[in-house]
């Protein structure tokens, strides 16, 4: 009989948790607040990750002082900042997939736990394509799938749903505030990178990715 693993299903956050795209979203972002004369820093950055498009510009235009935009405008600087960004995404490659990803990856397969990805983004599709790690996932959730971005838990509960597996059966892997609350409102156990570990129902408070390895480990 195989030895019994902790969790029948892993549901990973990509941006900031099995890639590193931070960078990517802060330049194209930055390009747009120079535009409306908005102070943008990497704390206003930080503030981004996990939620959706349009919510991310909303919470740069706080500190914003100009004229009223029209929801047309916001559409459009919205549509811009993707622009930037996806121009930036295609020059990804599977080199940019670190070895640290890949053997918790590799990990997890191994173990006959299912993979799922619940993203925000609407173009983690594009990333994982460009990564070259789209056909280890058993399932994928993302920004085109729903309508409330984290900390609902919406995009948690659906790649649960496509793996076949209650919430409790699976644990989520998150690097933002927003996402490890979106998992707590789910009902999930969360294991936490960065500034999801500021939240305190972060069940496993991981220092790098690859320490997922333990959590995991099987019940003795
Ligand atoms: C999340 C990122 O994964 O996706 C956020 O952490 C981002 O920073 C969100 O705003 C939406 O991404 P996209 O690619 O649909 O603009
Ligand atoms: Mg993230």
């Amino acid at each position: 009989m195989g030895l019994i693993m902790k969790y029948k299903g892993i549901i990973f956050d990509l941006d900031g948790v099995l890639c590193h795209t931070d960078r990517f979203h802060y330049e194209a972002w930055s390009i747009i607040a120079d535009k409306l004369h908005v102070h943008f820093d990497e704390q206003v950055n930080n503030l981004l990750r996990g939620v959706s498009r349009m919510e991310s510009l909303d919470r740069i235009l706080r500190n914003y002082t100009g004229e009223p935009l029209s929801d047309e405008r916001k559409i459009e600087l919205a549509t811009e900042k993707n622009e930037n960004y996806r121009e930036k995404l295609m020059d990804m490659s599977p080199s940019d997939l670190s070895k640290e990803a890949e053997n918790v990856i590799d990990y997890v397969q191994k173990n006959g736990i299912k993979m799922a990805i619940g993203s925000s983004s609407k173009n983690a599709k594009l990333i994982l394509d460009r990564i070259g790690i789209t056909d280890r996932f058993d399932a994928i959730a993302d920004g085109n799938h729903i309508t409330h971005s984290k900390p609902d838990p919406e995009v948690f509960l659906l790649a649960a749903e496509m793996l076949k597996l209650p919430p409790s059966e699976c644990l989520v892997v998150e690097d933002a505030e927003a996402g490890a609350e979106a998992a707590e409102a789910g009902g999930f156990d969360c294991a936490g990178l960065g500034d999801a570990n500021n939240v305190e129902t972060v069940k496993y408070k991981l220092a790098a990715l690859g320490d997922l390895v333990d959590v995991l480990s099987p019940e003795v």
